[in-house]
């Protein structure tokens, strides 16, 4: 069984495709897994940009296709090229109404190659930017019209959730941990700052989100007004790290906010600790290496501590068996190391894992991941295929968990 997963939400192009497990098996064989990010393209305007980033998924969703079949070992040329029937070809052009360069990249594509052995298609139908989804949610359809192969719409979130269940044994070769429930998942991304509650599979609640800015997008901005690069997350936190190497103390002079830090929900605001990084830097007369590095520490610190005390309120409360971290801002190693010890000391019978690096920002291996569990597990979510009702399938840019 393949499944082919595609992930297009935000600013990265990404196609994986897994082979599920046979019964009793608990083995998943990574056959690829290709993400192409367009960082360098959206970097001028320090945040993505929703029109430019369809432009660039239409753009880059062929070639990325072809990479991730090529990985598989199942990208098979026909010996001559030969245009697709007409039918299909009418079909395609409905399909792809709205992303006219993207339909003429795809036939180009698919009049050269055989029909690879891919059984079905998963794909982000939401959250994230809505022209962005759209470009994955009608190559999906366009891939399921041509193999005649179903579809399985994934929620993004319940991606980054699963995300840390996948471990590796080679670069290949992953198990599917079964975790322990409860589940308390803390998924902080670009986009989203949720606490989520889960007592079983398949089965979630938001028990707190942000009310303002998610946290990712705290460290943008705070990375932005430090003149720092985009993304501002890995950036705020290499300079936080050089301040802790120098095993100095805090001058004292830079403090930030814990907003909400002693509200009794499970609730986040992000915006409050930007702005006053804001006045902060308006404040310093001369902002120097040393000084943009104390206030990143303590950035990074005013975030993790807020962070962590909401999980910890809410583990008093829940009683998770397991911590599950995920999103883009999962993978700050400092925020993974104060939750690795606070969990120790304060809650050791809970076990808390976090993704791989490559699997806590964008990518569509989660989504082919939270795909297998959905198609081994919930075969309602699988649409079986029908020519006729593809057209049905919507992205929603607001899809909750
Ligand atoms: O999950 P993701 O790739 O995309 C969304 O779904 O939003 O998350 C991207 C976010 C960006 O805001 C980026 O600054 C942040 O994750 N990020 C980090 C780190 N690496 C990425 N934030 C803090 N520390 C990091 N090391
Ligand atoms: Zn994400």
């Amino acid at each position: 069984m393949n499944i082919l997963a595609i992930e297009t939400s935000c600013d990265e192009t990404a196609i994986s495709i897994i082979e599920i497990p046979h019964a009793n098996k608990n083995t998943t064989t990574i056959l690829s897994n290709v993400v192409v990010s367009q960082i360098e393209l959206h970097r001028p305007y320090g945040g993505v940009f929703p029109m430019l980033a369809k432009r660039e998924h239409s753009k880059n969703i062929v070639p990325v296709l072809e990479t991730a079949l090529r990985d598989a070992d199942l990208l098979k040329l026909k010996k001559k090229t030969s245009p697709l029937p007409e039918n299909i070809l009418a079909g395609l052009k409905k399909i792809f109404e709205r992303e006219p360069e993207l339909h003429d990249i795809f036939i180009e594509f698919f009049s050269k190659i055989t029909t690879p052995k891919i059984d079905v298609i998963a794909f982000t139908r939401g959250p994230g930017l809505a022209p962005a989804l759209w470009v994955g949610v009608n190559f999906a359809r366009a891939l399921s019209f041509v193999w005649e192969k179903p579809l399985l719409p994934v929620n993004h979130m319940e991606g980054h959730m699963l995300s840390p269940l996948l471990k590796r044994t080679t670069e290949k070769k992953a198990f599917i941990t079964k975790p322990e429930y409860p589940i308390l998942a803390l998924l902080i991304s670009g986009g989203h700052t949720e606490i989520v509650l889960s007592k079983k599979l398949f089965s979630y609640k938001v028990i707190g989100t942000t009310r303002d800015d998610a946290v990712g997008e705290a460290f943008d901005k705070a990375a932005r007004i430090l003149g720092l690069p985009y993304p501002g997350g890995p950036e705020i936190s290499r300079q936080a790290d050089r301040f802790r190497k120098k095993g100095i103390a805090a001058s004292g002079k830079y403090k930030l906010p814990r907003p909400m830090i002693h509200s009794d929900d499970f609730d986040f605001s992000f915006s409050g600790i930007k702005t006053a990084v804001l006045y902060m830097v308006q404040k310093i007369p001369n902002l120097t290496e040393d000084i943009r590095e104390e206030v990143c520490f303590e950035f990074e610190n005013a975030v993790t501590e807020t962070l962590l005390s909401k999980m910890m309120k809410a583990t008093i409360k829940y009683n998770p068996q397991t911590v599950l971290l995920g999103g883009g801002v999962a993978s700050n190693s400092h925020i993974q190391k104060e939750f690795h010890d606070s969990f120790k000391k304060e809650f050791p019978e809970v076990s808390v894992s976090v993704p791989e690096k490559e699997l806590s920002t964008d990518n569509a291996l989660m989504i082919a991941l939270a795909g297998s569990l959905r198609f081994l597990g919930d075969k309602k979510s699988v649409l079986a295929f029908d020519s006729r009702k593809i057209k049905n399938i919507k992205a929603d840019g607001n899809w909750s968990l």
